[in-house]
Order: structure tokens, then C-alpha cells, then sequence
């Protein structure tokens, strides 16, 4: 399957590796404020030092080289590109185009994320993503990035997963800023749909030359069993969590029925006229994250009666339920479920024909056993394997995929589960800071060195 241009690649993301949060001219972001917010985070944790990847990360660029990824995806924290009085900080700039050369001194294609969700503290402030105005100053932070670094980074991702930002932050309140509330998941989804479409189009200003594409969580919803309740059930929870995000973005429109569907928790006001227009920009690609899948059925409880029984939510739909994952699961307790990856490749390619899509970020989060022969983490080897293996099987059907990044390089700072889980190819220590590659990073270089 390797062609020349195929990006076999790392991810990683600015808080959860970065630490040095008061280092450089960087201002605070909502995840700070979060993680810092007692019972927020397991344990505790905090992003304050992280991976220090700050500090280290040339070492951390070297274990790129040794890797052999053709490509490593990571996102700038906007904090350090944009100081708290919104103007450019030179400081942080400076920090990533010492990474972006360092990694193309290594032949490593850089693939920036502009937010994987570190929100200036100081817009949050101001109403975050529930205000219209924090899509502008995205735009404007964007601007100025591309402006830094677009003459040598031609791969910008707008967005990494803006259903987490929307429906877990807003809806959930299991990430920053922690609000439970699904009307305001809605208004944070359309704004951060705009967000996008004005990202784009300043990228596309600053460099004309970008391939621009945005990340999502696509999830792979299938019913519990074949009543058409059920499959109904299936298409709303893929209208909310999916076809909310494609619909504006390739096809220029909110899915049929959506607004409808979830009319008792908002009114929908705040798409202004101009909005799906600026939203639906021409792409060059498109992410998808994938890690399980999931099966849901029709249950008779209106979305208020489930927030009334089981608490706060990141699915803003009546009357669905959702089946405890099942087989073998991951430290995360999802599923795992290769096969349902090759469907979402089929499935998007159908409905996209010739949009180039990428795997953004797969991987897996083990209870890893540190033993004095090294670190032997076949699991997770054979999780990677098996969806390689899914992503080869929809490249046979046809499906154009340009790449494949695992999550993660390093062991790091896993939001809401702290430092508690690990996804890592390398081992971090977060006494020492010392890295160790585990079994599966010799494993994947072997791989996609084939
Ligand atoms: C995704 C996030 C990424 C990481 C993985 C495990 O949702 O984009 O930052 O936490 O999950």
C-alpha cells in the first residue's frame, strides 16, 4: 500500500505534551483553568509540565527520525501564538518554526492542527465558543500562524474534533469549559462550523498554495439490532454527531431533520444568513479519528427524561440508548472494532467521491507493564495492526486515503483521564521525563518501512 506520497505518521497535541504553561509569552487557556479545577481531571493532573515536550522537544523530534514517519501531526497551542492582548507573540512562533525546520531537517512532512482544544482562557472569558465573535479571532489567530510558518508547512488542519469541543465541553461537561447544557452544545458546534469556514479562507489568504482539511471524530453508529426503531435511532445519533459537522462543511447545509430533532433545546437563531456559505469551503482533505465503535437503540426517554436519570450528556437526541461496549475493550473501555473503520471510509467515500481523507489518529490505550526486558505491549501492536489492515481493505474498495497517524508518539496527558492512560509508542516517565520506546514502536517502524 506505501506509494511515495502515502504520510505514514505520529500525533500528538499542544496540551498534552507541551507543559511550560507559563513559559514564552503563552497565555492560559480553558484547559488549564479546567484541569486546575478540583474533581475536573483524574487525579488531580494538570498539563503544567506534561511531556515537557517543550523543553525537549528535539529529543522528541529525534524519536520521530528513528520512527521513520514520513509525517508528524501536532497542533500550536493559540495561547503561544497569540498573546493575551491578541496580538502575535514572537516567543511562541519562534518555538514552532524551530520544530517545523527541525522536522523537516529529519524529512518529516509537519501536519499542523490549529485547535485541538486550548481555547484562550481570556475568549472564554468573553462567552467562548457561544460567542460568534471567538470564530473571527480564530480566524485571525489562523492568519497569523499560516503567515509564520505557511512557507514551510503546507498540510493545516482548521479544527481536531469539534464534536469534543462542542458536545463534551458544552453538552457533557466532561472537558473544558465544563458547561451541561444542550442547547448550548448546539450553539458551540455552529460556532465552531464557522470557525472553519473563516479558518479556511484566512489560511487560503496567507498561502495560497495550503492543502487544507479539518478533523473529525466521525463515529461509527450502527443499531443494536435491525427493528427500524433502532436504525432511526442510528441515523439521529449520526445526524448529531457526524452529518452536524460534514453537512455544513462539504454540503453547505445542516442535515434534514436536525434542527427539528432538537428544536426543544434550541432554536437554531444563531445561524445568521451567510453562515453555511462561509462554512462550506472547497477542501483538500479530511481527517478522520477513529478508535471504536458503538450500537445504540431506540429507547422511549425524551432527551430531558435520560439528563433527568442518568445526568448530563454529550448526545443531544430523543429517545436513543446506548449499548455497553462489548468483547475485549482498551484501558479506555472502548471496543474494538477494525472492521467498522473500513465501513466509515466506504461510507464517507461514497457520499464524498474524490475527497482525499486521512486516518488522523488511531490508537490505543493499555495498561502497559514496564518489565526489565522492555516494554512489551503487543495489544496494542495488534489493535494498530488489525486497523492498518482496515484502512488497506477500504483502499482496495477504492477509498482515496493519503495517510495513517497513530495516537500517540508519547504517552501523555489524556484530558478528563489525566495522565491515567497511555497511548504512547514511547513510554514517558513523568518523574524523569525519560522516554522509552516500547515493543510497538519498533513494531510500527518495521511496518511502515515495508
Ligand atoms: C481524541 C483526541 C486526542 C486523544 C485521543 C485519545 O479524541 O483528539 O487528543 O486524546 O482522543
Amino acid at each position: 500500500m506505501q506509494t511515495d506520497s502515502f504520510r505514514w505518521g505520529a500525533a500528538t497535541a499542544s496540551y498534552q505534551i507541551e507543559g511550560a504553561v507559563r513559559e514564552g509569552g503563552r497565555q492560559p487557556s480553558i484547559w488549564d483553568t479546567f484541569s486546575h479545577t478540583p474533581g475536573r481531571v483524574a487525579g488531580g493532573d494538570n498539563g503544567d509540565v506534561a511531556c515537557d515536550h517543550y523543553h525537549r522537544w528535539e529529543r522528541d523530534v529525534e524519536l520521530l527520525g528513528d520512527l521513520g514517519v514520513n509525517a508528524y501531526r501536532f497542533s500550536l497551542a493559540w495561547g503561544r501564538i497569540i498573546d493575551a492582548a491578541g496580538r502575535p507573540n514572537q516567543a511562541g512562533i519562534d518555538f514552532y518554526s524551530r520544530l517545523v525546520d527541525a522536522l523537516l531537517a529529519h524529512g518529516i512532512a509537519p501536519v499542523v492542527t490549529l485547535y485541538h482544544w486550548d481555547l484562550p482562557q481570556i475568549l472564554d472569558d468573553a462567552g467562548g465558543w457561544l460567542n460568534r465573535d471567538t470564530a473571527h479571532r480564530f480566524a485571525d489567530y489562523a492568519a497569523v500562524a499560516v503567515a509564520a510558518l505557511g512557507d514551510r508547512v503546507h498540510d493545516w488542519t482548521t479544527l481536531n474534533e469539534p464534536w469534543c469541543s462542542s458536545f463534551l465541553g458544552y453538552g457533557a461537561g466532561v472537558h473544558a469549559p465544563g458547561h451541561t447544557n444542550p442547547g448550548q452544545a448546539l450553539r458551540a458546534a455552529h460556532h465552531l462550523n464557522l470557525a472553519h469556514g473563516l479558518g479556511v479562507l484566512a489560511i487560503r489568504s496567507e498561502c495560497a498554495g495550503a492543502s487544507v482539511s479539518v478533523v473529525c471524530n466521525l463515529h461509527a453508529i450502527f443499531g443494536a439490532s435491525d427493528p427500524p426503531a433502532d436504525l432511526a435511532a442510528a441515523e439521529r445519533v449520526r445526524r448529531i454527531g457526524n452529518d452536524i459537522w460534514t453537512g455544513p462543511m462539504l454540503d453547505g447545509q445542516y442535515p434534514a431533520g436536525l434542527m427539528d430533532e432538537t428544536a426543544a433545546y434550541s432554536d437554531w437563531s444563531f445561524v445568521q444568513d451567510d453562515d453555511l456559505g462561509t462554512i462550506h469551503q472547497p477542501l483538500d482533505a479530511f481527517g478522520v479519528n477513529f478508535y471504536s465503535s458503538s450500537q445504540v437503540f431506540a429507547d422511549n426517554r425524551t432527551l430531558t427524561q435520560r439528563i433527568a436519570d442518568d445526568g448530563p450528556t454529550c448526545w443531544v437526541a430523543d429517545n436513543v440508548g446506548f449499548r455497553a461496549p462489548g468483547g475485549p475493550l482498551t484501558a479506555m473501555g472502548w471496543n474494538i472494532d477494525p472492521s467498522a473503520l473500513t465501513w466509515l471510509l466506504e461510507d464517507f467515500a461514497a457520499r464524498w467521491p474524490g475527497l482525499p481523507v486521512f486516518v488522523s489518529e488511531n490508537g490505543a490505550a493499555f495498561d502497559d507493564a514496564v518489565t526489565p526486558t522492555g516494554i512489551h505491549d503487543q495489544a496494542r501492536i495488534d489493535y494498530i495492526d488489525a486497523h492498518i489492515q482496515a484502512v488497506e481493505a477500504a483502499m482496495a474498495a477504492g477509498v482515496p486515503v493519503t495517510g495513517y497517524f497513530v495516537w500517540s508518539l508519547l504517552d501523555n496527558f489524556e484530558w478528563a483521564f489525566g495522565f491515567s492512560r497511555r497511548f504512547g509508542l514511547v513510554r514517558v516517565d513523568y518523574d524523569t521525563q525519560q522516554r522509552t520506546p516500547k515493543d510497538s514502536f519498533a513494531w510500527y517502524k518495521q511496518r511502515i518501512s515495508r
